[in-house]
C-alpha cells in the first residue's frame, strides 16, 4: 500500500469553480501523512479566499511571485525545491495553456518550470473546453513532457452540460498522488526514537550524566523517515541537529523523557529506545550551589533512586509498539542483551560493545548484533548510518511478521 506520509505537495489552485473542493482536498491529502503549502492564482482567490486554505494548510498561502516579503520568507525557487509533488487542482484550460507552453507568467507556472519534481494536473473545465483541440494538444504536450493528468471525470458539470471536465473527487486525487510514490517498508507508520544522554541534577550546576552523543539515535530518525515513516525523536541533551521531517521533542532528564514518551507511545507503531538513560537520579537535587566542606570528613554522598524504565513501561502497554531496545555492554554482550530482551519483554535488542572506543558511544561507526526471540544477526562494523538502516530493516520485516500472527 503506498501512502502519503512525509511527503510535501505543494497544490496549485487556479480558478475554476471546482476550487471549493481543494479546502476538501487539502485534508484528504493531510489525512494520507502528506505535508501541504498551496499556491492559488490570482483568479483562484475570486472562487475561494486564502485565508480559507491557509488556516487548512497551516501554512501561508502562495500568491504572487513580485512580493518582496513573501520571496524573502520563501521563494518561488525554494518552494520548487521543497515539493516532491506539485499537484494543481483544480487546472483550468488557461492554466494548462500557459504550462504548455512553458510560459513563466505567475508564481505558479514559474515554480513549474523550476521544479524537477513530479508535476500532475487536475483538469476541471466546461466539456467543450476540454475536448477542444487547443487543449486536447496541449495535455499531449505536457505528457510527452512527463507531466501527469489526473482525470478529469465525466458527468454533470457546474454549467448544467454533461460531459468530460469535471475535477475528480478529492479522495480519487490523493489515490493518484499516492502511486505516483513507490511504497516504502515503514510506509503509513509512526515510529517513536530516543536518543542521547539524560540528565539528572544534583544541584543547579551539577549533573549526572553519560557519555551517549545522540548519533545512533539521529541516525535510526533518519533511517525511518526514508524509509516512509512518520518519525518522533525524543532526544537528551545533544548539538546534533534535526534530521530533515523529523518531529524533535527536547528532554533533559529521565522523568521528562518517560513523561514525553507515554505521550507519544499509544500513537507509535514502533518504539525504538536508543537514549542512554540513566538507571538512577540524586533523591534530593539541591536547589543551591553544593559548597566545598558541605559533607563530613572530607567525602559528601549523594543518595540516588532508581528511575522509571521506559522501554520496560512501554513494553507493558496494551496494545504496545514494536518495542526496540538496545544494550550497551562492556562485557559479556550477547547473554547480558538477551537477558535483557527477556526482562523487559521486548521485541527486539540491539547489543553494543561499548568497551570498544573505535565503535560506540562517540564514535561515527558501530557494530552491532541484533537480536529478537528466535534469531540474531550480526551487523559488522560499518557507519552509524548504515547501522541504522539495516537496523530499520530487521525492524520492518519483524513488525510485519508479528502484524501476521
Ligand atoms: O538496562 P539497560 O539500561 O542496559 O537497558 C538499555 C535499554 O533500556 C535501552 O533501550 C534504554 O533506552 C532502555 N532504558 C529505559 N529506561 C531506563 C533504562 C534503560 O528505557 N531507565
Amino acid at each position: 500500500m503506498s501512502s502519503l506520509t512525509n511527503k510535501r505537495i505543494l497544490l496549485g489552485v487556479t480558478g475554476g469553480i471546482a476550487a471549493y473542493k481543494s479546502a476538501e482536498l487539502i485534508r484528504r491529502l493531510q489525512d494520507a501523512g502528506a505535508e501541504v503549502r498551496v499556491v492559488m492564482t490570482a483568479a483562484a482567490t475570486e472562487f475561494i479566499t486564502p485565508l480559507t486554505l491557509q488556516a487548512l494548510s497551516g501554512n501561508p498561502v502562495y500568491q504572487d511571485m513580485l512580493d518582496a516579503d513573501a520571496e524573502a520568507a520563501m521563494g518561488h525557487i525554494q518552494l520548487a525545491r521543497w515539493a516532491d509533488l506539485v499537484l494543481v487542482a483544480p487546472a483550468t484550460a488557461d492554466f494548462i495553456a500557459r504550462l504548455a507552453n512553458g510560459q513563466g507568467n505567475d508564481l505558479l507556472t514559474t515554480l513549474c518550470l523550476a521544479c524537477t519534481s513530479p508535476i500532475a494536473v487536475a483538469p476541471s473545465m466546461n466539456q467543450a473546453m476540454w475536448t477542444n483541440q487547443v487543449t486536447q494538444q496541449n495535455q499531449d504536450n505536457l505528457l510527452q513532457n512527463g507531466v501527469r493528468f489526473f482525470g478529469p471525470g465525466e458527468g454533470l458539470q457546474a454549467c448544467g452540460e454533461t460531459g468530460p471536465g469535471r475535477l475528480l473527487e478529492p479522495l480519487q486525487l490523493v489515490d493518484l498522488a499516492a502511486a505516483i510514490f513507490p511504497s516504502s517498508i515503514l510506509s503509513g507508520k509512526h515510529v517513536l526514537i530516543t536518543a542521547g544522554p539524560t540528565r539528572e541534577a544534583i544541584d543547579p550546576v551539577r549533573y549526572i550524566s553519560n557519555h551517549s552523543s545522540g548519533k545512533q539515535g539521529f541516525a535510526l530518525a533518519e533511517a525511518a523517515v526514508e524509509a516512509g515513516a512518520s518519525v518522533t525523536l525524543i532526544a537528551g541533551p545533544t548539538h546534533l541537529q534535526t534530521p530533515d521531517r523529523v518531529q524533535r521533542i527536547d528532554v533533559i532528564s529521565t522523568q521528562e523523557m518517560f513523561s514525553a514518551v507515554l505521550a507519544e507511545a499509544k500513537n507509535s507503531d514502533i518504539y525504538i529506545g536508543v537514549a542512554a538513560v540513566a538507571d538512577f537520579r540524586p533523591a534530593h537535587p539541591v536547589e543551591q550551589k553544593i559548597k566545598k566542606g558541605q559533607g563530613s570528613n572530607e567525602t559528601l554522598s549523594i543518595e540516588l533512586i532508581e528511575n522509571p524504565d521506559i522501554i520496560a513501561t512501554v513494553a507493558e502497554l496494551d496494545p504496545k509498539p514494536f518495542t526496540v531496545g538496545f544494550a550497551a555492554e562492556t562485557d559479556n554482550l550477547i547473554e547480558y542483551a538477551k537477558a535483557k530482551l527477556i526482562s523487559k519483554r521486548l521485541d527486539m535488542i540491539v547489543a553494543n560493545d561499548v568497551s570498544d572506543s573505535s565503535i560506540g558511544f562517540n564514535s561515527d561507526e558501530n557494530k552491532t548484533t541484533v537480536i529478537w526471540d528466535s534469531d540474531q544477526k550480526v551487523i559488522p562494523q560499518m557507519s552509524k548510518h548504515n547501522v541504522a538502516r539495516e537496523v530499520i530493516e530487521l525492524i520492518a520485516a519483524r513488525q510485519k511478521a508479528r502484524l501476521r500472527t
